[in-house]
């Protein structure tokens, strides 16, 4: 079936709206500081079920639940000083504490894939905070893109990928950030499940503590990992210091370049112009895309692990 997809305004209107979609079971997406998040009621099964259906994503990869603040996160997670900490230094925010759920917190069991642990944020972005907050529920929400595909960081790429799957997207302009959040494992040791928004040297110097990485090839845990993902049509090549015939060459830094990420070298404006950039060069059919090598420090992390991801053989998106 294909719907009709409407485009609400961030206002209060756009917003009532949303939510009547959302308490009827629907899709709405919406602006984070991140990406764009395709939401639905965390409560309602056929809701979150059709999150999966939307995106086809696979099952067995839970969701994020968004929620207004640290106090409505409390009510679905098993709290501990670790989480105050990170909460008080990084909420709201590009940060998604991954906690063990409890047992009263009312969500649908497919949310967390069934898992002990429950991934919830508190978005910074206001459209997101007005959102949850007249919702006045959890909001359920991983990025509003086709599994395996590019996130969005604006309105326009959640329509070419998802309209007609869903009723509605409030469109608030680009993301700010322009990675997802950082995503840290807290039920147990803290382990960086997804380099993001927040580098894990801020978290460190947080916590007074250095992170465990997760594995890669152990279990998976965040599907951040698996090996292809945020791909666009076009083949990445990484680190390139030379420019084939049909490629285009994507810098960063001073240098000539078809399209720059940051012609200063600034990481957060490279973060920021990352999945634009690669959408726009999937709309334009190019040959390849050659980048040019980024510092691997900060954000740095987080946008090499996208374009590592963007560069992995296709044969193994799920
Ligand atoms: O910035 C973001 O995080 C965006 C915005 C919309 O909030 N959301 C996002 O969602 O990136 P998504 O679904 O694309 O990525 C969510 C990640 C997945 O890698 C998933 O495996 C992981 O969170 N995750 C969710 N629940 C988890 C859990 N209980 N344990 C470990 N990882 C979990
Ligand atoms: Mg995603």
């Amino acid at each position: 079936m294909t719907l009709d997809t409407r485009h609400l305004t961030a206002d209060a209107e756009g917003y009532a709206q949303a939510s009547r979609v959302w308490r009827a079971g629907g899709l709405v997406a919406f602006p984070t500081e991140t990406v764009y998040g395709l939401g639905a009621d965390a409560r309602n099964d056929m809701a979150v079920a059709r999150i999966f259906e939307a995106k086809g994503r696979p099952r067995f990869n839970p969701l994020i639940v968004h929620v207004p603040d640290t106090e409505a996160a409390k009510a679905l997670v098993e709290w501990s000083d670790a989480a105050e900490i990170l909460a008080s230094a990084f909420w709201p925010g590009a940060l998604t504490l991954v906690l063990p759920i409890k047992d009263d917190a009312g969500l649908s069991p497919l949310v967390t894939a069934e898992l002990p642990t429950l991934a919830v944020r508190v978005p910074a972005h206001p459209v997101a905070q007005s959102l949850v907050r007249v919702f006045g529920g959890p909001v359920a929400a991983p990025s509003a893109n086709p599994s395996g595909r590019i996130s969005p960081t604006e309105a326009a790429h959640v329509a070419a990928g998802l309209s007609g799957r869903i009723e509605a997207i409030v469109d608030g302009g680009a993301c700010d950030v322009g990675l997802e959040s950082t995503i840290l494992g807290l039920d147990g040791a803290p382990v960086l499940l997804r380099p993001g928004g927040i580098p894990a040297e801020a978290i460190e110097a947080a916590l007074g503590t250095s992170l465990a990485r997760h594995v890669e090839g152990g279990t998976l845990t965040a599907p951040g990992q698996m090996t292809s993902h945020y791909a666009p049509g076009a083949a990445v090549r990484l680190n390139a210091t030379e420019v084939g015939a049909d490629e285009v060459l994507l810098g960063f830094g001073p240098m000539e370049s078809d399209l720059n990420l940051s012609p200063s070298g600034d990481l957060v404006e490279a973060a920021a112009n990352l999945f634009g950039y690669l959408h726009r060069l999937d709309a334009a059919n190019v040959g390849g895309i050659a980048v040019a090598p980024i510092p691997d420090s900060g954000l740095g992390r987080a946008i090499n692990d996208r374009l590592r991801r963007a560069a992995a053989p296709r044969d193994v998106i799920v």
